[in-house]
């Protein structure tokens, strides 16, 4: 029986790559994106729903939990993997800074809309985190927002350090109940990523060498493919962070339970729960 496996940031990138390999391995994959373009043509690819939203506003995010809910009686894996590296500090219309809103709140949100419906069918969400949490973080629970420091760099570690905060607390608080959760570093791969940054990580991603230096959107998407095609407890272990599908080390406070109960209070206060 095909599972139903809903992929955010997915009509491109990794999230793409993995939803191609999800919809030819037979499972039902829901195409979400941003770009309204984009996201159809690969839905449409693949004979596949979509949705559409920008996570740089939040009340899209609660009419896609609500339009997924009254479409999906079951929501077998939620991948959480929309997110990327921005320019200089930019403030939404919510009043977050954007790089920690799209990282970090919008999956945040729309994972606890969706909490029940997840629990009732022992799902597994999946956070597309980074080694960037590792490399570039400088994370203060009391400045989230970086208002007292910020660089494109740190704001993006400190987001991808959340998603790993994040799946350990899931794991805490509702593993017991039937959920599982994990995060992954997909690898440095050649896709759009960077593309609305500045400087060196635009370069990065974006020069003549990039596409022979970094890994393909296909290898990419294979190691969100693996978690989910994967059995938490046989193949990947909850609350844990892997990269090349081995659990893997990243920034010591990520194991700090108190820092991921303290997150977890201040996002669930930020959206409005
Ligand atoms: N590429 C890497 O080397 C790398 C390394 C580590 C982690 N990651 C992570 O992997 C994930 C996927 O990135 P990618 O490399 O596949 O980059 P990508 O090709 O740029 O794809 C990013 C995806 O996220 C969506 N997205 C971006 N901003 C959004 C917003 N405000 N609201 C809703 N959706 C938004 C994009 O939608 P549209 O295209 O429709 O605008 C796209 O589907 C990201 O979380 C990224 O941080 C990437």
């Amino acid at each position: 029986m095909p599972r139903t496996i809903v992929i955010t940031g997915a009509s491109d990138g990794i999230g793409a790559a993995a939803a191609r390999q999800l919809h030819a391995a037979g499972e039902t994959v829901v195409i979400v994106g941003r770009d309204p373009q984009k996201t159809g043509a690969v839905a449409a690819e693949l004979g596949a729903a979509s949705f559409v939203v920008d996570y740089g506003d939040l009340s899209q995010v609660r009419d896609l939990a609500a339009a997924l809910l009254a479409a999906y009686p079951r929501i077998d894996v939620l991948a959480n993997n929309a997110g990327g590296v921005f320019a200089d500090r930019t403030v939404t219309r919510d009043g977050f800074e954007l790089t920690f809103q799209v990282n970090h709140l919008g999956g945040f949100l729309l994972t606890n809309l969706l909490l029940d419906r997840l629990i009732e069918s022992r799902a597994a969400v999946i956070q597309t985190s980074s080694a960037a949490a590792h490399r570039f973080s400088r994370f203060d629970i009391d400045d989230l927002q970086g208002e007292r420091s910020y660089s494109a760099s740190t704001a993006y570690g400190n987001g991808k350090l959340a998603n790993i905060l994040f799946t350990k607390e899931l794991h805490h608080r509702f593993h017991d109940a039937g959920l599982s959760a994990v995060a992954f570093h997909p690898g440095a791969v050649a896709t759009a990523f960077a593309a609305e940054a500045k400087g060196a990580w635009r370069f990065l991603y974006h020069n003549a060498l990039a596409k022979r230096m970094l890994i393909s959107t296909d290898k990419g998407g294979s190691r969100l493919t693996w978690l989910a095609e994967g059995t938490p407890g046989e193949t990947w272990i909850s609350g844990e962070y892997y990269a090349d599908n081995r659990p893997a080390r990243t920034a010591r406070v990520a194991s700090d339970p108190a820092v991921a109960e303290r997150l977890w209070e201040e996002s669930t206060r930020m959206v409005g729960l």
